[in-house]
């Protein structure tokens, strides 16, 4: 298939494209660069060992997205691009929902108006908000809790009433629990801008030295060691899904044991077990060989105690599991953080 992948030089993004390459699909990338850089262009080439056409293209351009699915001839989109972070959201509501929002309407608009059927979408676990029951399931109640998440939320609603609306649309929206990690071969990864917001992102910049200590948002909840508990997902398991969801929605064969009347469907990827995040620094400090100072600081507003995935209707739907330990995770995300730290350095 040629597949549009937006985003493609961001984190899931990149990942994503090497798995399609390997696959034999055709990867027409397109990003704006907000938050990634050209590098990863050629480094998803080099480790898939195969080109990418690439398009410089911010999808809030709506005349610019209109013109390259007019000619690209696609089989398919991969919807990457979009903010992620809970904290900015808040604070700008705006910039999350030109940026999630209206950049998701210019593409299906434009996928709509040139016949190109099959999508699979970037979603997050985030739409549940904070669930009352675990394992979180994909009857959970979807109630997002921030602007951010109210945005998957409401792509994941205009993707299933445009699947409604026309017939051969069909649509896959995937919910990622905590996805970490890196491509084996080190060449691409999560790249921090500025301070991470994320735990591993941050645990690796103080295994490099670049920050002093992680503070552990609060040990006191009702957990095994009193941290909070996450479904820590390996970046590649989740890359291979997209393979197999993008697959399932040109053949059409997902839905059949769900309640998928419109061809939309939505299945969450995470490993089914949660980590607290003792757990996470440990086994990063196993993987580093570094000590890793840490320092147990007041919880942080808005986050749940426990949460992780029930991923029954990836494995029934897709035959999907994640397959990559936290140990593996956690490797190969400080494989990729020293690369970055070094070319860093060379760079000063
Ligand atoms: C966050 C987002 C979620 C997004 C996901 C992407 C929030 C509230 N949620 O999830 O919407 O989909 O990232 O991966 O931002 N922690 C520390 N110290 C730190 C950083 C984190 O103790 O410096 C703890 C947090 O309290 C949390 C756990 O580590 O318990 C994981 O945090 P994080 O990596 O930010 O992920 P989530 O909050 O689960």
């Amino acid at each position: 298939m040629r597949v549009l992948v937006t985003g493609v030089t961001g984190y899931i993004g990149s990942h994503a494209a090497v798995e399609l390459l390997g696959a034999g699909h055709d990867v027409i990338g397109v990003d704006d660069f907000s938050a990634s850089t050209i590098e990863t262009r050629q480094a998803i080439e080099r480790a898939a060992g195969r080109k990418i056409e690439f398009h410089e293209l911010d999808l809030r351009d709506g005349k610019g997205v209109e013109c390259l699915l007019g000619h690209a001839e696609l089989d398919a989109i991969l919807h990457f691009a979009g903010r992620k972070f809970v904290g900015e959201s808040v604070a700008n509501p705006i910039r999350y929902y030109t940026r999630n929002v209206t950049a998701s309407v210019n593409l299906f608009a434009a996928a709509e108006r040139n016949a190109i059927n099959n999508v699979v979408f970037s979603s997050s676990c985030t739409v549940y908000g904070n669930p009352a029951k675990l394992p979180v399931t994909e009857q959970s109640q979807i109630a997002p809790v921030s602007p951010y998440g109210r945005t998957k939320a409401v792509v994941e609603g205009l993707l299933q009433d445009l699947c409604h609306a026309q017939p051969k649309m069909r649509a896959l929206a995937l919910r990622y629990f905590n996805p970490i990690g890196a491509h084996p071969s080190g060449l691409i990864g999560e790249i921090p801008w500025g301070t991470p917001n994320n735990l591993v992102p941050y645990v690796m910049e103080v295994a490099t030295g670049e920050r002093a200590v992680l503070s552990v948002f609060g040990d006191d909840y009702n957990t095994p060691d009193g941290t909070c508990v996450r479904d820590y997902v390996h970046v590649v398991d989740i890359a291979k899904a997209h393979v197999l969801a993008l697959e399932a929605v040109r053949r059409n064969t997902f839905g059949n044991r769900f309640e998928n009347r419109d061809g939309f469907g939505a299945l969450n990827l995470g490993t089914g077990h949660g980590s607290s995040v003792l757990e996470v620094l440990d086994a990063c400090r196993t993987a580093t060989q570094r000590p890793i100072a840490h320092q147990v600081v007041a919880r942080r507003p808005g986050d749940a105690a426990v949460i992780y995935a029930d991923p029954t209707r990836a494995a029934s739907e897709l035959g999907w599991r994640a397959e990559l330990d936290l140990i593996t995770m956690c490797t190969d995300h400080w494989n990729f953080a020293q690369n970055i730290a070094e070319q860093q350095a060379d760079v000063s």
